[in-house]
């Protein structure tokens, strides 16, 4: 599998910035006793492939990533790298990878293997429901 990395400067390195934003339209999700949905219509960002946003804030447990990968299949990660720092995840374009914003850039598969870098454990990784416009989760 191809580690590609992501272009960023170093201060966007030093200062863990992720490359995914939050969605335009914070309408777009919504979060309750467990259960993370997601309308789908309200975010043209997913509708490419290689898209992707940041969930955080609210009553979320912990930062999510959802992106749209290139394989048509929509994926749903806790957005936390494994390694030390904690950082945030972007996917690359193009390489079927997910790769952390920090200097380090430990770069995992989608099924959250670890293929580069001194993370030490795998991604956490959530399975999804897609039924018609509408995205869910459970967050454990
Ligand atoms: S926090 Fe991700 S590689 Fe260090």
């Amino acid at each position: 599998m191809e580690v590609k990395i992501l272009k960023r400067n170093i201060f966007q390195r030093m200062l863990g910035l992720s490359v995914t934003s939050e969605p335009k339209d914070s309408t777009c999700w919504n979060y309750s006793y467990g259960k993370l949905t997601v309308d789908l219509d309200k975010v043209p960002e997913l509708k490419q492939a290689g898209g992707a946003i940041r969930l955080e804030g609210r009553d979320l447990p912990e930062r999510i990533l959802v992106f749209f990968g290139e394989d048509q299949q929509y994926y749903v990660f806790r957005n936390r790298c494994s390694h030390i720092g904690h950082r945030r995840l972007d996917p690359v374009p193009g390489t079927n990878t997910i790769q952390c914003c920090s200097v380090s850039k430990s770069t995992y598969d989608f099924g959250g293997n670890k293929i580069y870098g001194p993370a030490p454990h795998q991604l956490i990784r959530y399975s999804t429901i897609i039924d018609g416009n509408k995205l869910t989760t459970t967050i454990s």
